[in-house]
This record gives structure tokens, C-alpha cells and sequence, in this order.
């Protein structure tokens, strides 16, 4: 099966096909999901929170990302590996050259950031370098403390637009990806129609062009607060490659996320 590249999602999305991304950390379960069908594998700073035991992202260093990535890379063949840069490490357009350097050479196919406006000129300058970049915003999570929690955003009207604005300028600087986290799904479907790179969501509703989870909520094993748009597929099918499947499955058929995993 031939590799999978941000063109193959832009297909994707012009066919109206769903693909599905989750987050991997070690070659044995990235192999697993690559295997399996998942388009994307993201190696993300959740790692914060899931691999090391932390309450909040901000912790996680580019040498975890870069080691986690890795990681990922030796046991995939086929998906599209997107590497997150950390909490301050593309506060200035020199950090993000030097940091987005080191996760590329460590294996990504691509590197992610959170933030709107502020972000138009690093997004350009990684694009037209060589770094294709993937975009994120709504609850972007290195943001908890200014958000005071882990809050759905864009529930206000200006909210929203200011969102919309910034995923179609995102888009103009030259992002290949946008990833949306909690925000209603009405939302959600705006950017997604407004865009023509493909919009990846978790928490935003089922219209976007594909779907990301934590591989930890999808086979029931985070401790502590589970996100009410996640679901345990492993519950359900008692195997962690069928796990996967019924994942890849319930988004090719549009019956995951449901209504109650979505915010209106
Ligand atoms: O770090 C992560 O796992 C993420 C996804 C939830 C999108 O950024
Ligand atoms: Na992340």
C-alpha cells in the first residue's frame, strides 16, 4: 500500500472519505495502528499527561517528542507521521526552525502547532523550509492556564468567528492540516467547508474530514478524567487490533462521534 501524504488526505476529503488519526508513542503499537488502516499516527504531547503522568501538556520537552518519534517511525510503513512541537518551543520563529528541525529528523512527515494569528508568519516560514505544518486550534491544551480548564472554546459567536478566521488564514500561510479540538460541532462543520485542506477533529462533531482520539481513551486504559467526546473501543471488541478496526469503522460510516460525544 502506497505511503500516505498530505495529497492522499486532500483525495480524501474531495471524495468525502473519513480517514481516521490517533496518537502513537512506541513502534509496537504505531505498527499496530499502521497496520490496521489508520491514516495518521501523531506522536503528541498528551504524552504529557498519559506516557509520564502529568496533569497538563506544558511539561513534555522536544527531546520527548523527538525520542517518542522515533520510536513511531521504525514501526510504521504507511501513515502520515505528524510530530507535535511542545509548549514553548516555537515561541520565536528562530526556536521553531531549530525545534521543527529536530522532530523532522527524528522521522516526522510533519510537525504541529497550536495557535491562531500569532503563529501566520512561523507557519509560512516552516512551509516554504520544508516543514509541512499541521494547524490547531479551539482547545489547544498548552493554552489551559489562560483558558482557566480544559473548556470547549468557540461557543460564542465571536469566539467562533475569530476561529473560522484564523483556520482560513492558517490555510493562506500555508498549513496542509488543521486539527479542531472541542468546539461545537456547527463549528466545526464552518471550517471544514471553508477549507479545502483537510480538517481533522476530536471533540467537534462529526462533519469534519477526518477523526483524531488519544490511543489510551480508545482502549480504556486513561486513568482519572475521560473525555466525554472519547469512547473505549477495546470494551466493545475484548482485542486492541480490533479495537482499531471497529475505530477505523465507525468513522468511515459516520457513526462515530454520536451525540453524546458532541458539543452543539
Ligand atoms: O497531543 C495530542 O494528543 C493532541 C491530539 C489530542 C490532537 O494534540
Ligand atoms: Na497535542
Amino acid at each position: 500500500m502506497s505511503k500516505i501524504t498530505s495529497s492522499t488526505l486532500r483525495t480524501f476529503k474531495q471524495e468525502g472519505k473519513k480517514f481516521t488519526a490517533l496518537t502513537a508513542y512506541d513502534a509496537s503499537f504505531a505498527g499496530a495502528f499502521d497496520s490496521e488502516g489508520v491514516e495518521v499516527l501523531l506522536v503528541g504531547d498528551s504524552m504529557g499527561m498519559v506516557l509520564q503522568g502529568h496533569s497538563d501538556t506544558l511539561p513534555v520537552t522536544v527531546d520527548d517528542i523527538a525520542y517518542h518519534t522515533r520510536c513511531v517511525r521504525r514501526g510504521i510503513e504507511r501513515a502520515l507521521l505528524i510530530a507535535d512541537m511542545p509548549f514553548m518551543s516555537y515561541a520565536t520563529p528562530e526556536q521553531t526552525m531549530i525545534n521543527a528541525t529536530t522532530l523532522m529528523q527524528a522521522g516526522a512527515n510533519m510537525v504541529k502547532v497550536e495557535g491562531g494569528k500569532w503563529l501566520l508568519e512561523s507557519v509560512s516560514m516552516l512551509t516554504e523550509r520544508g516543514i509541512p505544518v499541521c494547524a490547531h486550534l479551539g482547545l489547544t491544551p498548552q493554552s489551559v492556564h489562560v483558558f482557566g480548564g480544559f473548556k470547549v472554546q468557540g461557543r460564542d459567536a465571536d469566539n467562533a468567528q475569530r476561529i473560522l478566521d484564523e483556520a482560513i488564514a492558517l490555510e493562506a500561510a500555508g498549513a496542509q492540516l488543521l486539527v479542531v479540538e472541542c468546539i461545537p460541532a456547527p463549528l466545526a462543520k464552518a471550517i471544514t467547508e471553508a477549507l479545502s485542506i483537510p480538517v481533522i477533529g476530536i471533540g467537534a462533531g462529526k462533519d469534519t474530514d477526518g477523526q483524531i482520539l488519544v490511543m489510551h481513551d480508545v482502549l480504556g486504559i486513561s486513568s482519572g478524567y475521560i473525555p466525554r467526546f472519547s469512547k473505549n473501543y477495546l470494551k466493545q471488541t475484548g482485542e486492541i487490533r480490533a479495537a482499531v478496526r471497529a475505530y477505523i469503522d465507525e468513522v468511515a460510516q459516520g457513526i462515530f462521534p454520536g451525540d453524546e460525544h458532541t458539543f452543539n
